[in-house]
C-alpha cells in the first residue's frame, strides 16, 4: 500500500513552531517512528511552503498513491486551487490537522478542502497522521 503524507506551509517548523499548540517533535522524527510502526506501508513524505509546490505534488502523485494524508496548514482555509486539485485526482485524500481547529480562531473553522476529501481528522496532535494512516489501512 502506497501512502503519501503531504505537509503545507510552516509545517517544516514542527518542533520549533508554537510548541504549546503543535508539540515539540520535528516531523522528520515523527515520520521515522511511523515508518518503524508500519513497515508494510510504502510511506513517503513531501512538504512545501508554496501553494504551487503542493499543487504540483498532488498532480504528480495523485494518480499513483493508494491514499494521501494532507495537512495543508493555512491553505486549508484559503485555497480553492488545492480543493480543485483534490477533486481532480484519483487517490483518496484524508485532511488532517494537528490542532483542533474548531477550538481556535473562527477563520480556522472553515476548510475549502473538507467537501472534497474522504474524511477529516483534527486535534490529536501528531497522532492525527497515524489515525489517518489507520483509516486507510482498515478501509474495505
Ligand atoms: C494546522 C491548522 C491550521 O489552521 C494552521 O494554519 C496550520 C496547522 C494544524 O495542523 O493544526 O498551519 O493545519
Amino acid at each position: 500500500m502506497k501512502i503519501l503524507i503531504i505537509n503545507g506551509p510552516n509545517l517544516n517548523l514542527l518542533g520549533k513552531r508554537e510548541p504549546s499548540i503543535y508539540g515539540t517533535m520535528s516531523f522528520d522524527q515523527y515520520f521515522d517512528s511511523l515508518k518503524t510502526l508500519y513497515p508494510i506501508v510504502d510511506l513517503s513524505y513531501f512538504q512545501s511552503n508554496s501553494e504551487g509546490g503542493l499543487l504540483d505534488c498532488l498532480h504528480k502523485e495523485g494518480f499513483n498513491q493508494d491514499g494521501i494524508i494532507l495537512n495543508a496548514g493555512a491553505y486549508t482555509h484559503t485555497s480553492v486551487a488545492i480543493a480543485d486539485a483534490i477533486a481532480a485526482i484519483n487517490s483518496p485524500v484524508i485532511e488532517v490537522h494537528i490542532s483542533n481547529v474548531y477550538k481556535r480562531e473562527t477563520f480556522r473553522h472553515h476548510s475549502f478542502l473538507s467537501p472534497v476529501v474522504k474524511g477529516v481528522i483534527a486535534g490529536f496532535g501528531m497522532e492525527s497522521y497515524r489515525l489517518a494512516l489507520e483509516a486507510f489501512i482498515n478501509q474495505d
